[in-house]
Order: C-alpha cells, then sequence, then structure tokens
C-alpha cells in the first residue's frame, strides 16, 4: 500500500511516499529556518507563507523522486496536529484536496505519535511494552508504549520543551536559530563539570520535566544576576563552550535518569526515543551507555527532525485500523492528547 504524507506542523513543508509503513520511496523536506534565524525563533505567520509557497514543488519532487503517479496512491496522510493552527491548515487543506480530487482516503495523523514512528520504520520490530520518549522542539515526553496507537502518559513538561531549551540557551550564547545542533558542536570543546547547573524538580509529580529554571541559570551564569549586557561580550571563547557543555549535560541527564525511573516501574522492554533532540550523539551515548541490555530504537538521524516520511509511515497503520479512514471534515488541532 502506497502513502502519501503532508507534514506542515512547524517550519518544515513535508511530502513523502511511502509503502506499507516502512519502505521510504521519497522524502522531500523544505525548511524555512532560515526566515526565522533573525527572530530567534520561528514567526508562524512567515512559516505559513513558505509552506504555501513549498508545498507544490515538494509534492511534485516526492513524485518525481519516487518513479510513482498519482493514481499508484492509496491513502493520503497528513500531521493533523499539535502545531501551529496557521501551517496546519496548508497541509490539511493540501490533503483534503487532493483526497478529493483523486479520489482517494484522507487520514489524519498525530505528529508526536509520528515522530515516535519514525524509530520503529527500521528492519527491526519493536519489543512491548516500551518506554516511548519524545523529545523535539515542543515536546518533552515519557509514555507506556503498549502498541503502535496504544500509549499511556507518564511525563511531560510543566514549562519548556527540551528542544526550546536548548534553542534558547543558543539565542543566550548568540548561537543561530535552531540552536540544539550548535548547542552540541559548541558543547564538543567545553568542560560540562564547569557550572554546576541543576534541571527544575516539579514537587507535585517528580517525574515531570521543568526547564525554564535551568534556562535562567543560564541567563545568570552569561550576564550576572543584572543583565548586564557587557558580560556576554567579556565571555570567553572556552567560558561559552563550557557554558554549552554544562547546560546539555544538565537538560539530557535529567531525560535518562527520569527514563531509568519509569523503565523500572513500567517493565519496559525496549526504549522508542523520537524527535529534533534525538539527533544529538551525546544523548545517543549516554543512553546506549546507560542501557546496555535493553533495545534503543532510534530514529535515523534523517528522521528525527520533522519529516513526512514518518507521517505516511504511521498513517499506513492508521488506515489498517480505521480502513474507511477520516471525514473530510477532519479538524487540523493545534494540541492533541496522545492516548
Ligand atoms: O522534532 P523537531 O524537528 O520539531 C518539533 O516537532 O518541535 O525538533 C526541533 C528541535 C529544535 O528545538 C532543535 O533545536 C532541536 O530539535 N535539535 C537538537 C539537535 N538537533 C535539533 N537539540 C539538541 N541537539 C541536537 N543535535
Ligand atoms: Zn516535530
Amino acid at each position: 500500500m502506497l502513502v502519501l504524507g503532508i507534514e506542515s506542523t512547524c517550519d518544515e513543508t513535508g511530502v513523502a511516499i511511502v509503502e506499507n509503513g516502512k519502505h521510504i520511496l521519497s522524502n522531500v523536506i523544505a525548511s524555512s529556518a532560515d526566515v526565522h534565524q533573525r527572530y530567534g525563533g520561528v514567526f508562524p505567520e512567515l512559516a505559513c507563507r513558505r509552506h504555501i509557497d513549498a508545498l507544490l514543488p515538494a509534492l511534485d519532487e516526492a513524485f518525481k523522486k519516487a518513479g510513482v503517479k498519482t493514481s499508484d496512491i492509496d491513502v493520503i496522510a497528513v500531521a493533523q496536529g499539535p502545531g501551529l493552527i496557521g501551517a496546519l491548515l496548508i497541509g490539511m487543506n493540501a490533503a483534503k484536496g487532493l483526497a478529493i480530487a483523486w479520489d482517494k482516503p484522507l487520514i489524519g495523523v498525530n505528529h508526536v505519535e509520528a515522530h515516535l514512528y519514525a524509530a520503529l520504520m527500521g528492519p527491526n520490530e519493536p519489543v512491548f511494552p516500551a518506554l516511548g520518549i519524545v523529545l523535539s522542539g515542543g515536546h518533552t515526553l515519557l509514555l507506556n508504549m503498549l502498541d503502535i496507537g496504544k500509549y499511556q502518559p507518564i511525563a511531560t513538561t510543566v514549562d519548556d520543551a527540551i528542544g526550546e531549551a536548548f534553542d534558547k540557551v543558543a539565542t543566550l550564547l548568540s548561537l543561530p536559530y535552531p540552536g540544539g545542533p550548535h548547542i552540541e558542536r559548541l558543547a564538543k570543546e567545553g568542560n560540562a563539570e564547569q557550572f554546576a547547573f541543576k534541571a527544575g524538580f516539579v514537587k507535585k509529580s517528580p517525574i515531570d520535566f521543568s526547564f525554564s529554571g535551568l534556562k535562567t541559570s543560564v541567563l545568570y551564569a552569561i550576564k550576572g544576576q543584572n543583565g548586564s549586557k557587557e558580560k556576554l561580550s567579556n565571555l570567553t571563547p572556552s567560558a561559552k563552550a563550557d557554558i554549552a557543555a554544562s547546560f546539555q549535560e544538565t537538560a539530557l541527564r535529567d531525560v535518562l535518569t527520569k527514563a531509568k525511573k519509569a523503565v523500572l516501574e513500567l517493565s519496559s522492554q525496549s526504549i522508542v526515543l523520537g524527535g529534533g533532540v534525538c539527533s544529538n550523539q551525546r544523548l545517543r551515548d549516554l543512553f546506549t551507555q546507560e542501557f546496555p541490555h535493553i533495545p534503543l530504537f532510534w530514529p535515523p538521524k534523517e528522521l528525527s527532525l520533522d519529516n513526512a516520511a514518518m507521517i505516511a509511515g504511521l498513517g499506513f497503520h492508521k488506515f489498517l485500523r480505521q480502513e474507511k479512514g477520516d471525514p473530510l471534515d477532519l479538524e487540523a488541532l493545534t494540541r492533541i492528547p496522545i492516548a
């Protein structure tokens, strides 16, 4: 079964064609990160305009690369949310238009769930129950995964998502957006023990995440308590690298500690990870060292960031379950619980 996937939740326009949930025939991604750089984060209106410009060329390219015809497509899967409402509507309306024009079923897919599915697109079959970990620009989640499509939420963030914290700390260090890869690169040159940062502790629910206090500690380390601008320009390159390394280590070890607890409590048989922060090699090394005896499912690096292959892949499974697909009045949603 051939599924066309469309992704437009944030600043990446993605179109992919995937066979039977795993075999990727094409995976086209057009990012508008360049226009958001000067704002230090995604500017929603500009992201929407770029989706409009990028979507049809990406669709053409996806068909060309896959070497298939529009009539070969069986199902159209689209990221229904969560995401920026304007951005979601562009992908959603394109998907509905194609579903009507080609007379194909439409299926809405949860973008966060698709991030986890990206790790299961390789040759190895998943082992359940698994601990699902989503680490992206918008989400920090731990889930008990009973199967593809069956999840019990375990933990979330009470403030910033982990990727958002990487992006904000990068802005504080005058690094470009998106900041994650730049923090990772700089951290390699720094000493992670130089600054004694602490991850947030959520009193009511200690398994939950909080990164806003960590970000404020970084701000104080850079600018001092009074926020002096001179202090940033006075920072030596090695102090900047030490801050990046100490922040990264604190944030990633917080995820590791909570994952360890959750694996014990849930008797997880494997760990499935997804989201942009999973492209971080230090995260991968920490988990590999900590869990030598439990299978770790990582998304290939090209499927860690937002993409439409994971939407088409998960759309295949959802369609098998639902058969008829979703109605054409399917709504784009800025928030969708994962369950
Ligand atoms: O999953 P994703 O593409 O988008 C969302 O659904 O949010 O994740 C993007 C996030 C950004 O915050 C970006 O800074 C972060 O992933 N990221 C990284 C790395 N590469 C991307 N964070 C840490 N280390 C990286 N190497
Ligand atoms: Zn994402």
